[in-house]
């Protein structure tokens, strides 16, 4: 009778014949066989692993390196970064009132202020704006009187300045108590050249940063910072589509892990200078 460790040892010497049998027939293999079709049946097994397989992405009009629109989609119809910051707003439009100040123009304070806006200002970094009722720099803060405002509608500007930490003090400066700071910034976007050659553009943020930047200068219990988007969004969005080449379910579907647009509320307490 065979004992255990003989019986042991023999199945090992098997494995161990069955192994040393793969590694010829793969040497074999590998000389006979060219390597294009070798590379061919790996990709093969690879893509039995996962979906769609390698080859079976459709990019259709996808497929091109340079975008569909260089700007945003402005020329085919609604900016899709436009959906989402409009969607913020909205929800907030109870903040929009008194002596609101908004940036580059006051489109957001017409559209979402009804009549509970008493001022409306526009700050504008450099002078020849019209539309500007206050020339100013965030950064410095010089010409902006503190406790001044009730709202402050920030859109898509603080990717902008290079001294994030000053604007945000300076923001915060300027807000009454009490009064609330609407800001919105991109997460994932291309470049705009525009602000690229004016005034440069600087940063991407993510919800993580945004709270962190912001709880610096404001309580945190005063800030709530959220993300709108998802990978079909950040695709379009990058590819120049508008508002009008997607689905509005399809934006509405949030993935965390595709912040296309961040959006921060952030409070100046009753107690605060
Ligand atoms: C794309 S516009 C955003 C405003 C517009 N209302 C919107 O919703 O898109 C970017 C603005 O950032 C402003 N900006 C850039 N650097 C600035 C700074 N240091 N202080 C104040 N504004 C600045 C520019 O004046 C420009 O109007």
């Amino acid at each position: 009778m065979e004992s255990n460790s003989t019986a042991k040892f023999s199945s090992a010497g098997a494995r161990l014949g069955q192994t040393s049998l793969k590694q010829s027939a793969k040497s074999v293999a590998k000389r006979v066989i060219p390597s294009r079709v070798l590379q061919w049946v790996r990709t093969q097994q690879r893509s039995l692993s996962f979906w769609p397989p390698i080859g079976w992405v459709r990019f259709v009009s996808m497929r091109r390196v340079e975008p569909i629109s260089q700007i945003f989609g402005l020329e085919r119809g609604h900016g899709i970064d436009r959906y989402y910051i409009e969607k913020f707003i909205a929800r907030h439009a109870e903040d929009v009132r008194g002596a609101v100040l908004e940036i580059a123009d006051n489109r957001y304070t017409s559209q979402f202020g009804a009549d509970r806006v008493t001022q409306s200002h526009v700050l504008h970094v450099q002078p020849g704006n019209p539309r500007a009722t206050l020339v100013a720099d965030l950064t410095s803060g010089n010409n902006i009187s503190s406790a001044s405002f009730d709202c402050i509608i920030l859109t898509q500007t603080l990717q902008f300045i290079y001294d994030v930490r000053s604007a945000i003090l300076t923001l915060h400066r300027a807000l009454k108590p009490g009064g609330v700071l609407l800001a919105t910034f991109p997460g994932i976007s291309q470049i705009s050249r525009y602000d690229m050659e004016r005034w440069g553009e600087y940063w991407r943020f993510t919800t993580r940063s945004a709270c962190k930047i912001f709880e610096e200068h404001f309580s945190a219990v005063n800030v709530s910072v959220e993300a709108y988007g998802n990978v079909l969004a950040a695709n379009a969005f990058l590819q120049g589509l508008a508002l009008e080449d997607v689905r509005q379910k399809e934006l509405d579907y949030f993935d965390p892990n595709y912040e296309v647009l961040i959006t921060v509320r952030a409070r100046k307490s009753e107690t605060e200078a």
